[in-house]
Protein backbone atom coordinates (compact mmCIF):
# COMPACT_ATOMS: atom_id res chain seq x y z
CA UNK A 1 0.00 0.00 0.00
CA UNK A 2 1.23 3.31 -0.91
CA UNK A 3 2.03 6.17 1.80
CA UNK A 4 0.22 9.13 0.39
CA UNK A 5 1.26 11.97 3.11
CA UNK A 6 1.93 15.12 2.10
CA UNK A 7 0.35 14.32 -1.58
CA UNK A 8 -1.30 16.82 -3.00
CA UNK A 9 -4.99 15.37 -3.89
CA UNK A 10 -8.43 17.61 -5.72
CA UNK A 11 -11.14 15.80 -5.23
CA UNK A 12 -14.05 17.53 -7.68
CA UNK A 13 -18.09 17.72 -5.54
CA UNK A 14 -16.14 17.26 -2.07
CA UNK A 15 -18.98 19.30 -0.20
CA UNK A 16 -21.08 15.68 0.47
CA UNK A 17 -22.04 12.89 -0.62
CA UNK A 18 -19.21 10.09 -1.82
CA UNK A 19 -16.69 13.35 -2.36
CA UNK A 20 -17.15 14.40 1.25
CA UNK A 21 -16.42 10.92 2.69
CA UNK A 22 -13.39 10.50 -0.39
CA UNK A 23 -12.10 13.93 1.00
CA UNK A 24 -12.23 13.20 4.75
CA UNK A 25 -10.50 10.22 3.91
CA UNK A 26 -7.63 11.31 2.06
CA UNK A 27 -7.03 13.90 4.74
CA UNK A 28 -6.80 11.18 7.26
CA UNK A 29 -4.00 9.78 5.89
CA UNK A 30 -2.09 12.82 5.75
CA UNK A 31 -3.04 14.26 2.10
CA UNK A 32 -3.05 18.09 1.27
CA UNK A 33 -6.57 18.11 0.03
CA UNK A 34 -7.91 20.31 -2.47
CA UNK A 35 -12.07 20.25 -1.98
CA UNK A 36 -13.75 21.18 -5.06
CA UNK A 37 -17.76 22.09 -5.23
CA UNK A 38 -19.67 24.96 -7.18
CA UNK A 39 -19.50 27.16 -4.43
CA UNK A 40 -17.54 27.66 -1.89
CA UNK A 41 -19.87 27.95 0.72
CA UNK A 42 -20.23 24.06 -0.08
CA UNK A 43 -17.05 23.10 1.34
CA UNK A 44 -16.72 25.54 3.74
CA UNK A 45 -17.94 22.95 6.35
CA UNK A 46 -15.43 20.11 5.45
CA UNK A 47 -12.62 22.31 5.05
CA UNK A 48 -12.82 23.57 8.95
CA UNK A 49 -13.35 20.08 9.79
CA UNK A 50 -9.67 19.03 8.15
CA UNK A 51 -8.29 22.11 8.80
CA UNK A 52 -9.29 21.26 12.53
CA UNK A 53 -7.27 18.39 12.64
CA UNK A 54 -4.64 19.98 11.34
CA UNK A 55 -5.19 18.97 7.54
CA UNK A 56 -3.79 21.03 4.86
CA UNK A 57 -6.74 22.17 3.05
CA UNK A 58 -7.85 24.05 0.85
CA UNK A 59 -11.50 24.76 -1.52
CA UNK A 60 -12.17 26.19 -4.94
CA UNK A 61 -15.30 26.57 -6.66
CA UNK A 62 -16.56 25.85 -10.12
CA UNK A 63 -19.08 24.99 -11.98
CA UNK A 64 -18.37 22.31 -14.29
CA UNK A 65 -20.82 22.50 -16.75
CA UNK A 66 -18.91 25.84 -17.87
CA UNK A 67 -15.85 25.37 -20.05
CA UNK A 68 -14.02 28.33 -18.58
CA UNK A 69 -14.97 27.81 -15.02
CA UNK A 70 -12.99 24.65 -15.64
CA UNK A 71 -10.22 26.42 -17.23
CA UNK A 72 -9.77 28.52 -14.38
CA UNK A 73 -10.27 25.18 -12.01
CA UNK A 74 -7.76 23.73 -14.34
CA UNK A 75 -5.04 26.96 -13.21
CA UNK A 76 -5.90 27.21 -9.99
CA UNK A 77 -4.91 23.72 -9.15
CA UNK A 78 -1.68 23.83 -10.56
CA UNK A 79 -0.57 27.57 -8.94
CA UNK A 80 -2.17 26.07 -5.29
CA UNK A 81 0.20 22.71 -6.19
CA UNK A 82 3.03 24.63 -8.17
CA UNK A 83 2.04 22.37 -11.32
CA UNK A 84 2.36 19.18 -8.89
CA UNK A 85 -0.88 17.59 -8.50
CA UNK A 86 -0.78 14.18 -7.47
CA UNK A 87 -4.21 12.87 -6.87
CA UNK A 88 -7.32 13.47 -8.81
CA UNK A 89 -10.48 12.57 -7.74
CA UNK A 90 -12.83 12.49 -10.56
CA UNK A 91 -16.47 12.27 -8.29
CA UNK A 92 -18.96 15.09 -9.39
CA UNK A 93 -21.69 14.24 -11.45
CA UNK A 94 -25.18 14.90 -11.94
CA UNK A 95 -27.41 12.52 -12.52
CA UNK A 96 -30.64 13.25 -15.32
CA UNK A 97 -34.15 13.59 -14.61
CA UNK A 98 -35.92 10.15 -14.66
CA UNK A 99 -37.90 10.07 -18.11
CA UNK A 100 -39.45 7.54 -19.88
CA UNK A 101 -38.02 5.06 -22.14
CA UNK A 102 -36.42 6.79 -25.64
CA UNK A 103 -37.69 10.11 -24.22
CA UNK A 104 -34.22 11.59 -22.46
CA UNK A 105 -33.60 14.79 -23.68
CA UNK A 106 -31.01 16.67 -25.98
CA UNK A 107 -30.45 18.41 -22.96
CA UNK A 108 -29.72 15.52 -20.60
CA UNK A 109 -27.34 14.17 -22.85
CA UNK A 110 -25.45 17.56 -23.52
CA UNK A 111 -25.37 18.39 -19.85
CA UNK A 112 -24.67 14.64 -18.62
CA UNK A 113 -21.84 14.10 -21.18
CA UNK A 114 -20.32 17.85 -20.48
CA UNK A 115 -20.03 17.62 -16.41
CA UNK A 116 -19.98 13.46 -16.25
CA UNK A 117 -17.28 12.73 -19.25
CA UNK A 118 -15.93 15.80 -20.78
CA UNK A 119 -15.07 17.99 -17.84
CA UNK A 120 -13.14 14.66 -15.90
CA UNK A 121 -11.14 13.57 -19.11
CA UNK A 122 -10.15 17.39 -19.34
CA UNK A 123 -8.97 17.25 -16.24
CA UNK A 124 -7.36 14.07 -16.59
CA UNK A 125 -5.71 15.63 -20.19
CA UNK A 126 -4.95 18.16 -17.75
CA UNK A 127 -2.63 16.31 -14.79
CA UNK A 128 -2.00 13.25 -16.37
CA UNK A 129 1.18 14.73 -18.54
CA UNK A 130 2.46 16.47 -14.98
CA UNK A 131 2.31 12.95 -13.58
CA UNK A 132 3.99 10.94 -16.04
CA UNK A 133 6.92 13.62 -15.98
CA UNK A 134 7.11 13.46 -11.86
CA UNK A 135 6.21 9.27 -12.44
CA UNK A 136 3.67 9.54 -9.81
CA UNK A 137 -0.03 9.70 -9.77
CA UNK A 138 -3.25 8.45 -8.94
CA UNK A 139 -6.56 9.34 -10.51
CA UNK A 140 -9.73 7.71 -9.83
CA UNK A 141 -12.78 8.49 -11.68
CA UNK A 142 -16.16 7.87 -10.41
CA UNK A 143 -18.25 5.33 -12.61
CA UNK A 144 -21.87 2.90 -11.93
CA UNK A 145 -23.07 -0.19 -11.97
CA UNK A 146 -26.00 0.94 -13.53
CA UNK A 147 -27.64 -1.04 -16.51
CA UNK A 148 -31.09 -1.80 -17.70
CA UNK A 149 -32.47 1.83 -17.06
CA UNK A 150 -32.80 3.20 -20.33
CA UNK A 151 -35.02 5.46 -18.37
CA UNK A 152 -31.70 6.96 -17.39
CA UNK A 153 -29.74 6.69 -20.79
CA UNK A 154 -27.93 10.33 -21.32
CA UNK A 155 -26.31 9.65 -17.49
CA UNK A 156 -25.66 5.90 -17.72
CA UNK A 157 -24.04 6.70 -21.44
CA UNK A 158 -22.19 9.62 -19.69
CA UNK A 159 -20.44 7.27 -17.82
CA UNK A 160 -19.63 4.65 -20.19
CA UNK A 161 -17.76 7.33 -22.20
CA UNK A 162 -15.67 8.17 -19.07
CA UNK A 163 -14.90 4.34 -18.61
CA UNK A 164 -13.79 4.10 -22.29
CA UNK A 165 -11.30 6.96 -21.30
CA UNK A 166 -9.65 4.99 -18.56
CA UNK A 167 -9.89 1.89 -20.67
CA UNK A 168 -8.04 3.70 -24.06
CA UNK A 169 -5.38 5.63 -22.03
CA UNK A 170 -4.13 1.78 -20.46
CA UNK A 171 -1.46 1.62 -22.65
CA UNK A 172 0.19 5.51 -22.24
CA UNK A 173 0.04 4.59 -19.01
CA UNK A 174 1.87 1.15 -19.02
CA UNK A 175 5.00 0.90 -17.04
CA UNK A 176 4.64 3.80 -15.03
CA UNK A 177 3.78 5.42 -11.58
CA UNK A 178 0.84 6.38 -12.79
CA UNK A 179 -2.52 4.71 -12.49
CA UNK A 180 -5.48 5.82 -14.04
CA UNK A 181 -8.77 3.37 -12.59
CA UNK A 182 -12.72 3.32 -11.84
CA UNK A 183 -14.14 3.08 -8.62
CA UNK A 184 -17.64 2.17 -9.02
CA UNK A 185 -19.45 3.47 -5.06
CA UNK A 186 -22.41 1.10 -5.80
CA UNK A 187 -26.29 2.25 -4.42
CA UNK A 188 -25.91 4.32 -1.91
CA UNK A 189 -28.24 7.07 -0.11
CA UNK A 190 -26.77 10.57 -1.22
CA UNK A 191 -28.62 13.38 -2.79
CA UNK A 192 -27.83 11.92 -6.37
CA UNK A 193 -28.40 8.07 -4.95
CA UNK A 194 -31.81 9.07 -3.44
CA UNK A 195 -33.90 7.69 -0.28
CA UNK A 196 -34.58 4.16 -2.16
CA UNK A 197 -30.81 2.96 -2.03
CA UNK A 198 -29.95 0.46 -0.01
CA UNK A 199 -26.38 1.60 1.21
CA UNK A 200 -25.37 3.93 3.45
CA UNK A 201 -22.79 6.97 2.07
CA UNK A 202 -20.23 5.55 4.65
CA UNK A 203 -20.46 2.42 2.83
CA UNK A 204 -18.39 3.87 0.17
CA UNK A 205 -15.42 3.62 2.34
CA UNK A 206 -12.41 1.97 2.93
CA UNK A 207 -13.29 1.09 -0.93
CA UNK A 208 -12.85 3.97 -2.59
CA UNK A 209 -9.68 4.73 -1.41
CA UNK A 210 -8.51 1.49 -2.65
CA UNK A 211 -7.62 2.74 -5.84
CA UNK A 212 -5.83 5.80 -4.81
CA UNK A 213 -3.70 3.28 -2.20
CA UNK A 214 -2.26 0.61 -4.78
CA UNK A 215 1.35 -0.37 -5.51
CA UNK A 216 2.29 0.53 -8.95
CA UNK A 217 2.34 -3.04 -9.98
CA UNK A 218 -1.43 -3.31 -9.80
CA UNK A 219 -1.78 -1.14 -13.09
CA UNK A 220 -4.35 1.10 -14.92
CA UNK A 221 -7.66 0.22 -15.86
CA UNK A 222 -9.42 -2.04 -13.72
CA UNK A 223 -12.75 -1.64 -11.99
CA UNK A 224 -12.95 -1.34 -8.00
CA UNK A 225 -16.38 -1.87 -6.32
CA UNK A 226 -16.65 -0.04 -3.25
CA UNK A 227 -18.85 -2.69 -2.02
CA UNK A 228 -16.75 -5.23 -2.30
CA UNK A 229 -14.81 -3.46 0.85
CA UNK A 230 -17.66 -2.53 3.01
N1 LIG B 1 -25.01 7.74 -5.06
C1 LIG B 1 -25.03 6.66 -5.83
O1 LIG B 1 -25.85 5.75 -5.62
C2 LIG B 1 -24.07 6.52 -6.97
C3 LIG B 1 -24.07 5.32 -7.70
C4 LIG B 1 -23.15 5.16 -8.75
C5 LIG B 1 -22.27 6.18 -9.03
N2 LIG B 1 -22.30 7.34 -8.32
C6 LIG B 1 -21.35 8.39 -8.68
O2 LIG B 1 -20.69 8.86 -7.53
C7 LIG B 1 -20.29 10.23 -7.70
C8 LIG B 1 -20.75 11.07 -6.54
O3 LIG B 1 -22.14 10.95 -6.41
P1 LIG B 1 -22.92 11.36 -5.08
O4 LIG B 1 -24.00 10.36 -4.94
O5 LIG B 1 -21.98 11.60 -3.96
O6 LIG B 1 -23.58 12.75 -5.56
P2 LIG B 1 -24.12 13.99 -4.73
O7 LIG B 1 -24.32 13.65 -3.30
O8 LIG B 1 -25.28 14.50 -5.51
O9 LIG B 1 -22.91 15.04 -4.81
C9 LIG B 1 -22.54 15.55 -6.05
C10 LIG B 1 -21.30 16.40 -5.90
O10 LIG B 1 -20.91 16.83 -7.21
C11 LIG B 1 -20.91 18.24 -7.28
N3 LIG B 1 -21.46 18.67 -8.55
C12 LIG B 1 -22.54 18.17 -9.19
N4 LIG B 1 -22.77 18.84 -10.33
C13 LIG B 1 -21.80 19.79 -10.41
C14 LIG B 1 -21.51 20.80 -11.35
N5 LIG B 1 -22.27 21.01 -12.43
N6 LIG B 1 -20.47 21.61 -11.12
C15 LIG B 1 -19.71 21.43 -10.02
N7 LIG B 1 -19.93 20.49 -9.09
C16 LIG B 1 -20.97 19.68 -9.28
C17 LIG B 1 -21.79 18.71 -6.14
O11 LIG B 1 -21.40 20.01 -5.74
P3 LIG B 1 -22.46 21.06 -5.08
O12 LIG B 1 -22.65 20.64 -3.65
O13 LIG B 1 -21.78 22.36 -5.21
O14 LIG B 1 -23.72 20.95 -5.88
C18 LIG B 1 -21.52 17.66 -5.09
O15 LIG B 1 -20.35 17.96 -4.37
C19 LIG B 1 -20.87 10.64 -9.06
O16 LIG B 1 -19.88 10.48 -10.04
C20 LIG B 1 -21.98 9.63 -9.29
O17 LIG B 1 -22.29 9.45 -10.65
C21 LIG B 1 -23.17 7.53 -7.30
Amino acid sequence: MEDIKDKWALVTGASRGIGLRVARALGDKGCRVILHSRKLEGTKHILDELTLKGVKAYSIAAELDSIEQVELLIKEVGNLTNDNLDILYNNAAIMTPYRETFEPTFEDYLSSFLVNSIVPAKLCDAFIPGMLQRDWGRIVNVTSGIENEPQLMAYSCSKAAIDRYVRDMVPTLKGTNVLLNLMDPGWLRTDLGGESAPNSPDSVLPGALVPVLLNKVEGSGKLYQAQNYS
